[in-house]
C-alpha cells in the first residue's frame, strides 16, 4: 500500500493522474464539450455559494450516514458511472467497486466500462452495485444487459437520458481516442512515459468494452466510443421507452441527465425512484447551466415525490454539503473518482473517499450541524445561492 498521508485533496490526485495516465485517457476524463464552459461552471458555481459559520454548538456525535433510494450509505455520495474506467488504471472498475464496498457507498458501473457486469459481481463477492444503461437501437441487446445486471445482483438501474447523440469533445478527436490505443508513433512515445500504467495493462486481459464485445450481435471488436455511440445509441429515445425498461428491470430505477423542471415533473410521472440533476459533467450540451445552479428549481418541482440527486463539479465534501443543502439527497462523483483511480488504483479511491468524508464532516460541524439528515438551505448564506 502506498503511503497516501500527504495526499490531502482531490486536486493532488488529479495532478498525479495526469502524470500517470496516457494522455488520450486522461484527456477523455478531464474534458468537456466544445468550449468546456459548462464543464468549468460545474466546479466554479460551487465557489459562489457561501456557508454560514455557527459557533458554540455541541459538535459531538456527528454522522454523515443517510440513505439513497432506501440503501444505507456512509455519506451521501455514490461513484458515478464513467466510460472507459478500466483505461485510467488496469481493472479500474474492479478497484472502484472494491473501494466503494469497503467504504459503504454505492458504485455504479457504466455500460461503456472495460470490466464487465460479471467481473464486478465476482470481484466483490456479489455485493450489490448499480448499473448504468443507455437506450440503444438493439433492444434485444438492451434486454440481455438488463437481465445480466439482475443476475449480477445490481440493486439499481441508472438510465442515462442525455446521450442520444454524443457531445463533441475536441481532445478525443485530436487524440484519436480508441481502446486499446492504436500503436501510432505519438501514442507509443506517450506510453513510454507511463511504465506503471503499461505494466498494469500487461497484467490484465480486460482492454476492451467488457459489457459489449462478444455480447452484442456481430460485435467482436469496439475500439471507439464515438463509433459505437453513433451506430447504436437511439436518437428516438422518449418517455415511452422508460416505461418498458422499468417493466423489464422491475427494480429501483434512477433517471440521469435531468436539467429542467418540466423534465423533473415527467420523471416523477414515470414512477422512477430517483432523478439525477446532471449535465453529464459538461460533456454533452455545452452552454447548459452548472448542475448545482439547476438543482434548486428541479428539487422544487420534484417535491418529495422522487429522490433528487446531483452530479457535476463535486471535488470536495464541502460541495457535497452544499448540494445537500440545496435539495440533493445524494451526489455522485465522476472525475474525483477517476483522478484517484488513475493516480493510485483502489488505494487512491479509498483516499479520495476519506478526503471527501472528512471535508463533509468538518464543514458540517462548522455550520453547526451534527447529522447530515438535518442539513438544509439554512446552512447557506442568503443571497449566495
Ligand atoms: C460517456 O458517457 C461519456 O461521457 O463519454
Amino acid at each position: 500500500m502506498p503511503d497516501l498521508s500527504k495526499i490531502t485533496c482531490i486536486e493532488d490526485l488529479r495532478v498525479i493522474a495526469k502524470r500517470r495516465v496516457p494522455r488520450m485517457f486522461y484527456d477523455y476524463a478531464d474534458s468537456g464539450a466544445w468550449t468546456e464552459g459548462t464543464y468549468r461552471d460545474n466546479e466554479n458555481a460551487f465557489q459562489k455559494i457561501k456557508l454560514r459559520q455557527r459557533v458554540a454548538v455541541n459538535m459531538e456525535g456527528r454522522s454523515t450516514r443517510t440513505t439513497m433510494i432506501g440503501q444505507d450509505v456512509a455519506m451521501p455520495v455514490a461513484i458515478a458511472p464513467t466510460g472507459l474506467t478500466g483505461m485510467q488504471h488496469a481493472d479500474g472498475e474492479i478497484h472502484g467497486a472494491r473501494a466503494a464496498k469497503a467504504f459503504g457507498i454505492p458504485f455504479t458501473l457504466s455500460t461503456m466500462s472495460i470490466c464487465s457486469l460479471e467481473d464486478i459481481a465476482e470481484a466483490t463477492g456479489r455485493h450489490p452495485f448499480w448499473f448504468q444503461l443507455y437506450v440503444m437501437r438493439d433492444r434485444d441487446f438492451m434486454e440481455r444487459l438488463i437481465d445480466r445486471a439482475k443476475a449480477a445482483n445490481c440493486s439499481a438501474l441508472q438510465l442515462t437520458l442525455d446521450l442520444q447523440v454524443l457531445g463533441q469533445r475536441h481532445k478525443d478527436i485530436k487524440n484519436g481516442l480508441s481502446t486499446p490505443p492504436k500503436p501510432t508513433i505519438a501514442n507509443l512515445i506517450n506510453l513510454a512515459t507511463k511504465p506503471r500504467w503499461c505494466l498494469g495493462m500487461l497484467g490484465t486481459q480486460r482492454r476492451s468494452f467488457g459489457n459489449i464485445v462478444g455480447h452484442a450481435k456481430n460485435v467482436s471488436d469496439v475500439s471507439s466510443l464515438s463509433t459505437w455511440t453513433a451506430e447504436q445509441f437511439d436518437p428516438s429515445l422518449n418517455w415511452g421507452d422508460i416505461e418498458w425498461i422499468k417493466r423489464r428491470w422491475g427494480g429501483k430505477l434512477v433517471l440521469k441527465g435531468i436539467m429542467d423542471a418540466e423534465d423533473a415533473r415527467l420523471a416523477v410521472d414515470s414512477g422512477a425512484d430517483a432523478l439525477i440533476v446532471s449535465n453529464h459533467g459538461g460533456r454533452q450540451l455545452d452552454g447548459a447551466p452548472a448542475s448545482i445552479d439547476a438543482l434548486p428549481a428541479i428539487a422544487d418541482a420534484a417535491g418529495d415525490r422522487i429522490e433528487v440527486w446531483m452530479d457535476g463539479g463535486i471535488r470536495s465534501g464541502q460541495d457535497v454539503l452544499k448540494a445537500r443543502a440545496l435539495g440533493a439527497r445524494g451526489t455522485l462523483i465522476g472525475r474525483s473518482f477517476l483522478y484517484a483511480l488513475g493516480a493510485f488504483g483502489e488505494a487512491g479511491v479509498t483516499r479520495a473517499l476519506q478526503i471527501i468524508h472528512k471535508e463533509l464532516d468538518v464543514t458540517m460541524a462548522f455550520c453547526g450541524r451534527t447529522q447530515i439528515d438535518t442539513v438544509d438551505s439554512s446552512i447557506l448564506l442568503p443571497g449566495t445561492f
